[in-house]
Formats: C-alpha cells, structure tokens, sequence
C-alpha cells in the first residue's frame, strides 16, 4: 500500500500538532507499514481513505488509531538498567535520609508506553525499601496514546513482554497468571495514577516530583520543543529533584536550568535547590 505525496504531508502535520513529533520525509514507509492494518480494521481501502475521515472528523476515535499507530512504544522492563541502579543505590537512600520518616515520595514517568517503566520502579520500591510503607508514596505515568494509559492503567502483559527484562523472582511476587497473560498485583497499582498527557501541550496543574523519568521521548522533537518540555519539568520537579534522560539523549547545546551530574551509575539532570 504506497501513500500519495499530499497524504504523507496531511499525516505528518496532523501528528506534528497532536503530539510534537516530526516524521521526516523518510518515515513514509513507516507510515505506510503502520496504517495498513489500521485500514483493514477499518474497512478503509487505503490511507487515502484514513486522511479524508481525519479531514471531516480530526478528534474522533480514528484520529486516537492514527496516533497510537505513529507513535513508537519500545520499552521493557527495568530498561538500560542503570537508572533504575541508581534509583535503587542512591536515589531512594538519600531522598529516605534527608526528609525522614514517614514524608512523602512522587516518582512520574512521563512517557510511560505500557507501564513497564512505571512498574519496574514500583517494584523496587516495594522490594528494597519496606520503610516507606510508613509513606506516602504517589507514582505517576502518562503517555500521548490512549493505548498506551489504558494498557499501563490494565498492567497486563503478554509472554514476550515479562521475558524482557523482569526478574523471575519479581514475576512469581508481582504478577498473577490467567493463560498467556500476567496481571500486575493490585499492592503494585495501588499508589499509582495513569492518565493522558501530550507533553507538547499545555499541562495541567501537577505535583512536585522527586524523580521523573522521561526517557526516549525526547528523541522525537524538535530543539525548541525539547527545550519548552524541559522547561516545564523544571517547574514540576522539587528543588533538588531529578530527571531521568534515555541513553541516547541529554540537555546538550539546550537552554535549561537542569543541571547534569554523572552520578555512580549514570548522569541525572538535577534542579538546584
Ligand atoms: C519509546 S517509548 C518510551 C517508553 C519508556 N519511557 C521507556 O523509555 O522505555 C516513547 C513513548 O513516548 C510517547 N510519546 C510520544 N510523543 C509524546 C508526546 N508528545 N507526549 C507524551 N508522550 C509521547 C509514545 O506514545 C511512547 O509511548
């Protein structure tokens, strides 16, 4: 199924506004490989078709199909494993140390895909560090696809999915298996809060946060459009707080006040107190 010319320049504008991300004029076979079976599921005979539905109608529930389709969701669990070391070895500790007993700890992930980011700190949390079951610990996880909130809200994976990363040890305590699939506990979902977020978009009124993970998101835009997101974690994060960048990303040559620290086992992007 090739796609027109015009039909590649209406998608690649109309994902540009919905969620920041700039295709190239090389991802064509990209979207050529993603919208077919969105087609089939249709009934629509090509992208042709796809494009003249978001004309008419660009907020409906194809519009959601188009952009859950466009958007790469790659994670895993305890993916890059460093930051989650770091959280674990350090992180965690110091912030245990320097606000004492029984305060209040809020992690988000802030591009969550299916929730293996989320849950993988959940885990650790509730594994390593019984001391804060005297806490109030808040997790937060919000992603631009839909899919993706219902699917972290669902903590429900497939074989492939729990043989990526997740410890045989943490499968056995975590999850519950019914068939071919393994549902998170209710004891991992409890302090947890999933919702829709274009990180692109004006955000609505968050909390502070001591820790976020925003990683391999960034990727997809622009400078200036990474630039405005930083700029609104700045606000979000407690003075002192951290960010999580993907292994291939950083704040280099963008204007921020987070500043870099190669902590033990990999750089963080800290807010000055
Ligand atoms: C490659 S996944 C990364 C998932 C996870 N953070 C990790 O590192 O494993 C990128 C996620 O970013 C989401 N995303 C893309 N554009 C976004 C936007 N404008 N606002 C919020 N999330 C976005 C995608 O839907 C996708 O789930």
């Amino acid at each position: 199924m090739s796609i027109a010319q015009k039909d590649f320049d209406f998608l690649r504008k109309f994902v540009l506004e919905k969620t920041a991300i700039s295709l190239g004029s090389d991802k064509i076979y990209l979207l050529e490989s993603r919208l077919a079976p969105l087609c089939r599921e249709y009934g629509l005979a090509d992208v042709s078709e796809i494009v003249d539905l978001l004309r008419k109608s660009p907020l409906g529930r194809l519009s959601s199909s188009v952009l859950d389709a466009v958007t790469t969701n790659e994670t895993y669990f305890f993916r890059d494993s460093k930051p989650f070391l770091e959280l674990e070895k350090e992180l965690i500790p110091e912030l245990i140390a320097r606000k004492g007993s029984c305060s209040t700890l809020k992690i988000w992930s802030a591009a969550c895909s299916s929730g293996q980011e989320i849950y993988s700190v959940a885990m650790i949390l509730e594994d390593k560090f019984p001391e804060l079951k005297s806490w109030n610990v808040q997790l937060y996880a919000s992603d631009v696809s839909s899919a993706m909130v219902d699917r972290t809200k669902a903590g429900v994976f497939n074989q492939l999915e729990v043989s990526r990363g997740l410890p045989s040890s943490m499968l056995i305590k975590h999850f519950s298996r019914k068939g071919e699939s393994f549902y998170v506990k209710e004891h991992l979902k409890r302090c947890l809060e999933v919702f829709a977020l274009n990180l692109a978009s004006p955000w609505p009124a968050l909390p502070k946060f001591d820790v976020v993970f925003l990683r391999n998101v960034l990727i997809y835009f622009d400078p200036p459009t990474k630039e405005a997101i930083l700029r609104k974690v700045e606000k979000v994060l407690e003075p002192g707080g951290s960010l999580f960048l993907g292994g291939s990303e950083s704040t280099l040559g963008l204007r921020t006040s987070l500043v870099r620290k190669m902590r033990t086992f990999c750089p963080l992007y800290v807010l000055p107190s």
